[in-house]
């Protein structure tokens, strides 16, 4: 039977953060979500965690278990086997609300910042707006972002420079930035050229080795930067 050491901390009650470890009656091919499901309907319900669709889609309960951030939804307890306890706690960098759940406002803010959304001259057309499928090929695997946050938690220059925007927010751009219904290119290419931007990335590809999604992240970002290279900004780059 699986055992878990989870991080609790309740800000309204507790001084400091703690340790409660569990033993879950689940077998190898149970989910690390269906064992948090375990604990708080049968054994302690006042544990604090985030979940929705339980398949991967939703990105709401991204965590750090044994040090790795990845979605409890994704991991089986058999990706485990051989290791006395599984440590589960929440997404590093980010502030604490409670036990594995942390504040993802500032992260949303850091995505939203890169302007998520179509910007466009011409009015929108009356009904769909169409691609071509090898238009849409150039952003399928950025589209695939669940906003889950593992990538920017894991990211090492997040704590150099906590101003870093981080790697969420630079898929978001990339999917914006070479997307054909697009009309702001050179905009959106002027931010990624802020010293916030792509620039504090320094290919640790920590982003890209967690996203459980599996974007190629790092490979995004420095494809962003050659495409800034081309311009000629008023700003000097690196
Ligand atoms: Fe999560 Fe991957 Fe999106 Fe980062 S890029 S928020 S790791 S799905
Ligand atoms: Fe939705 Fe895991 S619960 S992604």
């Amino acid at each position: 039977m699986p055992r878990f050491r989870i991080f609790r901390f309740d800000p309204e009650a507790d001084k400091a953060p703690w340790y409660r470890t569990y033993t879950v009656d689940a077998g190898p091919g149970e989910r690390i979500l269906d064992c948090l499901n375990k604990i708080k309907w049968e054994q302690d319900g006042t544990l604090g965690y985030r979940m929705s669709c339980a398949h991967g889609v939703c990105g709401s309960d991204g965590m750090r278990i044994n040090g790795v951030c990845a979605l409890a939804c994704q991991k089986l307890v058999k990706d485990y086997a051989g290791v006395e306890e599984i440590r589960l706690e929440p997404l590093p960098f980010f502030q604490v609300r409670k036990d594995l759940i942390v504040d993802m406002d500032d992260f949303l803010d850091r995505v939203r910042s890169m302007r998520p959304y179509l910007v466009r001259e011409e009015s929108p057309p009356e009904k769909e707006s169409l691609q071509s499928p090898e238009d849409h090929a150039k952003v399928e695997d950025a589209i695939r972002c669940i906003l889950c946050a593992c990538c920017t938690s894991a990211c090492p220059v997040m704590w150099e420079n906590p101003d870093y925007v981080g790697p969420a927010a630079l898929v978001w751009a990339y999917r914006y930035l070479y997307d054909s219904r697009d009309s702001a290119f050179r905009s959106r290419l002027e931010k990624l050229n802020e010293p916030n931007s792509v620039w504090p990335c320094a290919n640790y590809f920590e982003c890209t080795r967690v996203c459980p999604k599996n974007i190629p992240i790092t490979k995004s970002i420095n494809f962003m930067k050659r495409e800034i290279k081309k311009f000629e900004f008023p700003q000097k780059i690196e």
